[in-house]
């Protein structure tokens, strides 16, 4: 993918960015590299002006971010990722917006997943801790029942034990069968947990390999690992 803002400059440059069936993909590198932004051209919110996105074989570069959520894209972006005024349940009924079928299910698969929000359910989303926030907001995007998932900083100003624990949320439904493509700042435990990583520098791919083959490249350590 190759594009930008609007009519602005270029921000991606030749970016390439998947993930396969059965696997964590993790995107890491400095700020202001354009993670947010490839993942955002990926479920269809930026300008690509060259390249392509497919979706199991099937190019939706030219759909709008809503068919790519009927075709099974969830998205759960960096910022503004819940309806802070809604209760938990309210923004769970929202994520299934695209649904026509009975959606008691799958709520029940989010509360099992994060049993705090169950508890919280009539609670306004807003006022929960920041940990849970990010639990409400992977839970609205998996009440699609997405064929991929898309995290950008799931583990986004929270402690360190909070974010373990969402890492193990994440590592659970990804063994439900659902891809995960990932944006991640905690760069060595995001790498330890991901079968295919990238490192993404001024909009363009820097590294790809394993998750371990990133952990154990020198320039890859001396450089975003902090040695
Ligand atoms: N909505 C926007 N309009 C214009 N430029 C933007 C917008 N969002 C981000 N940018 C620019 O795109 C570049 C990459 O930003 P971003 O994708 O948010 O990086 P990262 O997620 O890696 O920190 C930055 O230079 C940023 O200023
Ligand atoms: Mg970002």
């Amino acid at each position: 993918m190759t594009g930008g803002y609007g009519k602005g400059p270029d921000i991606l440059h030749d970016c390439t960015i998947a993930v396969n069936p059965g696997e964590i993909a993790v995107i890491v590198g400095p700020n202001g590299a354009g993670k947010s932004t490839a993942m955002k051209a990926v479920f269809g919110m930026l300008n690509v002006r060259s390249g392509r996105v497919v979706l199991d074989g099937e190019d939706i570069t030219a759909l709008s971010p809503q068919a790519r959520v009927v075709k099974g894209m969830g998205f759960v972006p960096q910022v503004r990722n819940i309806f802070p005024s809604m209760t938990v349940e309210e923004n769970l009924e929202m994520g299934a917006f695209i649904r026509k079928d009975d959606i008691r299910g799958t709520m029940e698969q989010v509360y099992d997943l994060f049993p705090i929000l169950r508890d919280k359910r009539y609670q306004a989303a807003g006022e929960l801790s920041g940990g849970q926030r990010q639990q409400v907001a992977v839970g609205r995007a998996l009440m699609t029942k997405p064929k991929v998932l898309m995290l950008d900083e799931p583990t986004a100003g929270v402690s360190p034990i909070v974010m373990d624990e969402l890492f193990d949320r994440i590592i659970e439904v990804s063994r439900t069968g659902i891809p995960i493509l990932m944006v991640e700042q905690n760069a060595k435990q995001a790498l330890n947990i991901a079968d295919r990583a990238y490192v993404l520098v001024q909009g363009a791919n820097a590294h790809t390999g394993t998750g371990k083959e990133l952990l154990a490249d020198p320039e890859v350590r001396a450089s975003f690992l902090g040695g």
